[in-house]
C-alpha cells in the first residue's frame, strides 16, 4: 500500500481513531472523547462533545504560542493600488475588536450576520468576529443582485448586515449600499442594523439603520473567543440548487476545523510560516475555506487578492503576487487559466517574475479540461492539480494529496477519494457501475466531518435532495466514473446545476426570471460547454399566444428585457446573454422538458430522439436554433 492509501484505510477503517487523531491538531476549550454521533443517520454529528471556539484556534493560538509576528493576511489590490500585510497579532486585535462591535450592536453566540462586501481584508476580518462571538455568518458573493440578497437574509434572518459602500470590478466601481438597501426594502426579516465600511471609491450616504465601521471600531472594545460547541454552526452558505431557493449549506465548528486543518499539509502542502494564494471571492466556499479558514488554523500566510486573473491591467498578476508573497500553492478555477492562457499563451508575462517559489498549482470549482491542464503544467513545469468539491463538502472529495505523496497524474481526473470519502459510482438500479462506466457519483454515509450537517432550517430538503435518492449515500449531484485504479471522473452535473466561470448557478432560478415576464407561456435555460467560462447559460421562451412577435423589433426588445431581468434579479453573474423566442420546447409525453437532448444537441452531440419524446418535429424544429453557438 502506499502512503496515501495507507492513511485512505485507516480512516475508513478506523474512522474513531483517525479522525480523533486529526483533532489533536485543534487547541480545545472542552477535548472530544469520540469522533461520530451516529445515533440519527443521516444526521450525524462529529465531535459531539468538544468544545471549541474557531476564531481563537485561527488567530490567537498562534500569537499566544509567539507567532505573532507572522505574516497571516496579505491584501493584495491592483485595482486600488493597495498592498497590506497583517500579522497574526494584528489580525487578531482587529478581529477581537470588530466583534466588539458587533456584541455591540446585540450579537451573540447563534445569532446570524450576513457579509455582502467585496474582496477586502475587512471582508475576512468580519467572518473571524462572528466566529470569535459563536454568531454564525453568511457570506453574499458580491456578484449576486439585490434580489438574491434579498432571499437570502430572508432565511437566514440576521440581526446585523456587514457590508461595503462599493467593490471594483475591473475598472468599474459598483456601489453596493443601494443593493443592500433595496435587499431589505425587499425582505421581510429586516436586520437591527448594518454596518458599512467606507471606501474612497464611493462613498456612500447612510442612513438611521447604518453604523459607519471605521467609527464603530473606534469606540469599541475588544471581545474574548465565546466557546461553542463543536456541533455549533460557524457559518451558513447559500449555493444554487434546481429552483430558485437557493440552499443553505451548514458548516459545523469542530468537523470543519479538524478536516480544514488535516487537510492544508496533507493536500496542499502548506505548513506554517508559508503562503497559499487562493484567487477566489470570500463568497464562494473556496474563500470560506481557503482563503480565510484553513490557511489561518495552519498557521500560514494567506493571500487575499482583489483583481481579476486578466485585464487588472494585465495577465501577468498572479505572477507578480507569487513573486512577492513567496507563494508555495496557488489555487484558483479552470476559467481562471484559461483567461490567461487566451491572453499569454506563451506565458510572456510569466517569464518576467521569479516564480520559483511555487510548487503546486491547484484547480477546482469546474470541470478541468485536459487541454487546460497541458499547458498550465507546461507553462508552469510543477504538478497541476485538479480536484473535486462542492459547497456541501467544504474540502476536497478527491485530490491529488501533494504533502502526503504526489500520486499519478491523469488529466481529466481530480485523482482520487480524501480521507472519510467513501466515493462510489451507481447506476439508476443503485448497484455499483462498473469500472469506466457512467453513473450518479455518490459518497458512503457517514461523510467525513467538514461536511455539512444539514441545510439551515431545512431538515427535510438535506434528506429530499441529498440523501434519499440512494439509501445509505450522499448524492452529490455530479456524474461521472471510477477507473481500475480508484481515479475519479468528474464529468459534469446530473441536475440543474451549472458551472459558470466557477460560479454554480441555477438553471431553475434563472427559468423563474424569465417565466415571469407577462409575454413568456414557458421556457427553458440550459447550460452549454464555453471555451472560455466552462458553461454559460442559454435561454429558450416561447411566447403567450395573442403575442404579436412580428411587429418591428420586438424580439430584439423582448431579448434585452429578458437579459436585464435576470441581471437585476440575480446579477451579472449569472451571464445568460443569449435568449431565443422559440414555437415550442420538446418535451416528453408526460410534459417533461428535454433538457437533456438539448443541451447535448446545443453542445454538437448527436443526440437521439429520446422514445419518450411527445413531438419528434418540435426537436426537429429546434435543432438549427440549439446548434447556433
Ligand atoms: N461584483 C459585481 N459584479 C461581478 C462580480 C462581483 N463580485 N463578479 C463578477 N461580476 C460581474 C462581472 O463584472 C461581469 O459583468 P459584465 O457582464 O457586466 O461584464 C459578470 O458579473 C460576469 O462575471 P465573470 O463571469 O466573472 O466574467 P468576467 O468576464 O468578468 O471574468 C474571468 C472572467 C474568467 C476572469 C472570471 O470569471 C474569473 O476570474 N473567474 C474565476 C472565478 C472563481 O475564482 N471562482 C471561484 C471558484 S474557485
Ligand atoms: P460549488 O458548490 O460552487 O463549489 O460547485 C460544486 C460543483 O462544481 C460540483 O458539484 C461540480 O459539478 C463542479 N466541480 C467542482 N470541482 C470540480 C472538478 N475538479 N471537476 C469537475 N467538476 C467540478
Amino acid at each position: 500500500m502506499t502512503a496515501y492509501e495507507e492513511i485512505f484505510r485507516s480512516s475508513v477503517d478506523d474512522r474513531e481513531g483517525f479522525w480523533l487523531g486529526a483533532a489533536g491538531e485543534i487547541d480545545w476549550h472542552v477535548a472530544p472523547t469520540r469522533a461520530l454521533d451516529e445515533s440519527n443517520p443521516p444526521f450525524y454529528r462529529w465531535f459531539p462533545d468538544g468544545e471549541l471556539n474557531v476564531a481563537y484556534n485561527a488567530l490567537d493560538r498562534h500569537v499566544d504560542a509567539g507567532h505573532g509576528d507572522r505574516t497571516a493576511l496579505v491584501y493584495d489590490s491592483p485595482v486600488t493600488g493597495t498592498k497590506r500585510s497583517y500579522t497574526y497579532a494584528q489580525l487578531r486585535d482587529e478581529v477581537a475588536l470588530f466583534a466588539g462591535v458587533l456584541r455591540e450592536q446585540g450579537v451573540g453566540h447563534g445569532d446570524r450576520v450576513v457579509i455582502y462586501m467585496p474582496m477586502v481584508p475587512e471582508a475576512a476580518v468580519a467572518m473571524l468576529a462572528c466566529a470569535r462571538l459563536g454568531a454564525i455568518h453568511s457570506v453574499v458573493f458580491g456578484g449576486f443582485a439585490a434580489k438574491e440578497l434579498a432571499v437570502r437574509i430572508d432565511d437566514a434572518g440576521p440581526k446585523v448586515v456587514v457590508s461595503a459602500s462599493c467593490g471594483i470590478e475591473g475598472t468599474r466601481v459598483i456601489e453596493y449600499k443601494p443593493l443592500l438597501d433595496k435587499a431589505i426594502e425587499l425582505s421581510e426579516r429586516k436586520p437591527d442594523s448594518t454596518v458599512i465600511l467606507q471606501r474612497e471609491q464611493a462613498t456612500a450616504a447612510m442612513g438611521e439603520r447604518d453604523v459607519d465601521w471605521a467609527e464603530a471600531v473606534g469606540r469599541a472594545t475588544p471581545a474574548n473567543p465565546v466557546p461553542v460547541k463543536a456541533t455549533d454552526p460557524l457559518y451558513v452558505l447559500y449555493t444554487s440548487g434546481t429552483t430558485g431557493k437557493p440552499k443553505g449549506v451548514v458548516r459545523d465548528s469542530g468537523g470543519y476545523a479538524v478536516a480544514l486543518a488535516w487537510s492544508m499539509p496533507h493536500i496542499y502542502a502548506v505548513g506554517p510560516g508559508e503562503t497559499i494564494f487562493t484567487a477566489s471571492d470570500v463568497g464562494w466556499v473556496v474563500g470560506h475555506s481557503y482563503i480565510v479558514y484553513a490557511p489561518l488554523l495552519a498557521g500560514a500566510t494567506s493571500v487575499l487578492y482583489e483583481g481579476k486573473p486578466v485585464g487588472t491591467p494585465d495577465a501577468g498578476q498572479f505572477w507578480r503576487v507569487v513573486q512577492e508573497n513567496a507563494v508555495k500553492s496557488v489555487f484558483t478555477a479552470p476559467t481562471a487559466f484559461r483567461a490567461i492562457k487566451k491572453e499569454d499563451p506563451k506565458g510572456e508575462f510569466l517569464a518576467q517574475y521569479d516564480v520559483s517559489s511555487l510548487e503546486y498549482l491547484f484547480l477546482a470549482g469546474e470541470r478541468l479540461d485536459p487541454e487546460t491542464h497541458r499547458w498550465a503544467s507546461d507553462l508552469l513545469g510543477i504538478p497541476v492539480i485538479d480536484h473535486w468539491w462542492q459547497t456541501e463538502t467544504g474540502w476536497p472529495i478527491a485530490a491529488n494529496p501533494a504533502g502526503i505523496e504526489l500520486l499519478e497524474i491523469k488529466p481529466g481526473s481530480p485523482t482520487r477519494a480524501m480521507p472519510g470519502w467513501d466515493v462510489q459510482v451507481l447506476d439508476e438500479t443503485g448497484k455499483p457501475a462498473e469500472p469506466g462506466v457512467d453513473g450518479a457519483i455518490v459518497a458512503k454515509l457517514p461523510l467525513p466531518p467538514g461536511a455539512f450537517p444539514t441545510l439551515w432550517n431545512d431538515d427535510e430538503r438535506y434528506v429530499g435532495s441529498y440523501m434519499s435518492a440512494f439509501d445509505g449515500y450522499y448524492l452529490t449531484g455530479d456524474g461521472g466514473h471510477l477507473d481500475e485504479d480508484g481515479y475519479v471522473f468528474v464529468m459534469g452535473r446530473t441536475d440543474d446545476v451549472i458551472n459558470v466561470a466557477g460560479h454554480r448557478l441555477s438553471t431553475g432560478g434563472m427559468e423563474e426570471v424569465l417565466a415571469s415576464h407577462p409575454d413568456v407561456a414557458e421556457c427553458a435555460v440550459i447550460g452549454v460547454a464555453d471555451t472560455m467560462k466552462g458553461q454559460i447559460p442559454r435561454g429558450f421562451v416561447v411566447l403567450k399566444s395573442g403575442v404579436d412577435a412580428d411587429a418591428e423589433g420586438y424580439e430584439d426588445g423582448l431579448r434585452a428585457e429578458l437579459v436585464q431581468m435576470v441581471r437585476d434579479q440575480i446579477g451579472a453573474v449569472a451571464s445568460l446573454k443569449d435568449v431565443a423566442v422559440v414555437p415550442a420546447l420538446p418535451k416528453t409525453r408526460s410534459g417533461k422538458i428535454l433538457r437533456k437532448t438539448m443541451r447535448g444537441i446545443a453542445d454538437g452531440a448527436e443526440e437521439p430522439v429520446p422514445s419518450t419524446i411527445d413531438d419528434a418535429t418540435v426537436l426537429d424544429t429546434l435543432r438549427p436554433v440549439l446548434r447556433r453557438q
